[in-house]
C-alpha cells in the first residue's frame, strides 16, 4: 500500500454506500428514503419517519401502532438508573450526562448487545428510542433540582417528553398540541443527514462490532461540538451576545468577514449545502408560528433575520456560498418553549437518534463493511536512535 491520498475532513472521500438519505447540496434537496423532507415535515410524524429511516419503508397503520406500542412499553428507566443523575453536579452540561447515560444503558441490557443478532438489535433500537426522551428529561430535571416524573404512556412521544421535562408530580401538565406538533416536526427535520460527523462516528465505532448503545453514545459526544449540533446553542449565545453588547448587525458581520478573533457566523455554512439548507427554510417559517402561538416577542428573532439578510447580501457569504443551516433558527424556538440554552443540543440528539440507529444497522448488515481504519501520511522524524547513557 504505497500510495495514500490525504483528504482531511473527508471532503472528497465516501466512507460507505447508503440507501437512507439523499442530499443534493447545490440544489438544496434533502430526502429520507426518497421522500422529500418538506413532505415528511408537513405530513408525517416523528415516529413514522423514524420507522421509515430504520426499516426502509413507511409503516402500514398496523406496523406503526405496533412500533409506537413497543416504544411506549420501554420508556421507563430502571429505578437504580435514576440515582445516576444525582451523581453529576447540577452545572453539568446535559450532553455529557446524556452520552454517559446512553453508554450506561449497555450495563442494564447485556441481553441486547450482540450486533449480529437481529432480535437483539431490534430490541436495543426500540429501547434507545423509548428511553432517550426519559434520559433527556431527567438530565434537565436533575440540573434544576426538580423531582423526576415517571413517563405517562397515555401520551404521545413528544407530549410525554415535554411533560417529563416541564411537568411536576401530582400536577396536570397541559401540552399545547400545536407546540407538540412543532417539536415533532423539528425532530423529523433532524432525523438523519447522511454521513455527518456524529453519524460517521456512530458507524466508525460500530465498525469494530461495538454494540448499538456504545456507538450511539459516541455519536452524542460528536454531536455536542459547536461546529455540529452544538451550533444551536452557539447561535443563541451569539445572538444574545450581539443583543446585550448593543453591537449592530453590520459591524458583527464585518467582524466575521475579517475573521476577527476567529469569530464565525454560527448557524451559517455547511459542508454539503451550497444553497439554502431546506431544513432551515422550514424552521424559519415555524419560528414565527411558535412565537405567535405562545404570544412571545423575542428581539433575538428580529436580530437573526437581520443577520441573515445582511449576510446573504454580502460578497463574503455569496462567494463562499454560505447560507443559514438548520441550527440558525431552532434556538429561538427552543428558547420560546422554555428550554435552557445548554439543552438545545439534546433536542438535536433526540431528533437525530433514528438516523444514528438506521445508519448503524445499515453498516452492520452491509457485507462491504470493514473496520474503519483510516490511513495517514507520516510527517514525523525519520528513524533516529536512543542516545547511549
Ligand atoms: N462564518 C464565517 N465564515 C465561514 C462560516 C461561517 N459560519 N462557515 C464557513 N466559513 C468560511 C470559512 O472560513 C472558509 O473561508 P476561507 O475560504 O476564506 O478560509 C469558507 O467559508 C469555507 O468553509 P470551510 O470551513 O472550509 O467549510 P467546512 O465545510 O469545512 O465547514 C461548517 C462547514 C459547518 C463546519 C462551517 O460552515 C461552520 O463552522 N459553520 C458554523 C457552525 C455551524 O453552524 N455548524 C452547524 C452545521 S449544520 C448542522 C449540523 O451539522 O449539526
Amino acid at each position: 500500500t504505497g500510495y495514500v491520498t490525504l483528504d482531511p475532513g473527508f471532503v472528497n472521500t465516501a466512507s460507505c454506500a447508503s440507501a437512507i438519505t439523499y442530499i443534493d447540496g447545490d440544489a438544496g434537496i434533502l430526502r429520507y428514503r426518497g421522500y422529500p423532507i418538506e413532505e415528511l415535515a408537513e405530513k408525517s410524524t416523528f415516529l413514522e419517519t423514524s420507522y421509515l429511516l430504520i426499516h426502509g419503508e413507511l409503516p402500514t397503520p398496523a406496523q406503526l401502532s405496533e412500533f409506537e406500542e413497543q416504544i411506549k412499553h420501554r420508556t421507563l428507566l430502571h429505578e437504580r438508573f435514576k440515582s445516576f443523575f444525582s451523581g453529576f453536579p447540577s452545572s453539568a452540561h446535559p450532553m455529557a450526562v446524556v452520552s454517559s447515560a446512553v453508554s450506561a444503558l449497555a450495563t442494564y441490557y447485556p441481553d441486547s448487545l450482540d450486533p449480529f443478532d437481529q432480535e437483539q438489535v431490534d430490541i436495543s433500537s426500540v429501547r434507545l428510542m423509548a428511553k432517550l426522551p426519559t434520559i433527556a428529561a431527567y438530565a434537565y430535571k436533575s440540573s434544576v433540582g426538580q423531582p423526576l416524573l415517571y413517563p405517562d404512556n397515555s401520551l404521545g412521544y413528544v407530549e410525554n417528553f415535554l411533560r417529563m421535562t416541564f411537568g411536576f408530580p401530582a400536577q396536570n401538565y397541559e401540552v399545547d398540541p400545536e407546540i407538540a406538533k412543532i417539536l415533532d416536526m423539528l425532530f423529523i427535520l433532524h432525523a438523519d443527514h447522511e454521513q455527518n460527523c456524529s453519524t460517521s462516528t456512530v458507524r466508525l465505532v460500530g465498525s469494530s462490532n461495538a454494540n448499538l448503545f456504545s456507538s450511539v453514545s459516541a455519536g452524542v459526544n460528536a454531536l455536542w461540538g459547536p461546529l455540529h449540533g452544538g451550533a444551536n446553542q452557539a447561535v443563541l449565545e451569539m445572538l444574545e451576545g450581539i443583543h446585550s453588547s448593543g453591537d449592530d448587525v453590520r459591524s458583527f458581520v464585518n467582524k466575521v468577514k475579517n475573521k476577527e478573533d476567529g469569530v464565525k457566523l454560527m448557524g451559517f455554512g455547511h459542508r454539503v449545502y451550497r444553497n439554502y439548507d431546506p431544513r432551515a427554510a422550514v424552521v424559519k417559517k415555524a419560528t414565527r408560528k411558535v412565537l405567535d402561538t405562545l404570544g412571545v416577542q423575542d428581539p433575538l428573532l428580529d436580530l437573526a433575520m437581520q443577520l441573515e439578510e445582511v449576510a446573504l447580501a454580502d460578497d463574503y457569504f455569496v462567494e463562499r456560498k454560505l447560507y443559514p443551516n438548520v441550527d440558525f433558527y431552532t434556538g429561538v424556538i427552543y428558547k420560546a418553549l422554555g428550554f435552557p440554552v445548554n439543552a438545545f443540543t439534546v433536542l438535536f440528539a433526540l431528533g437525530r437518534l433514528p438516523g444514528w440507529i438506521a445508519q448503524w444497522r445499515e453498516m452492520i448488515t452491509d457485507p462491504a463493511t470493514k473496520i474503519g481504519r483510516p490511513r495517514q501520511v507520516y510527517v514525523g522524524a525519520p528513524e533516529r536512535h536512543y542516545p547511549n547513557a
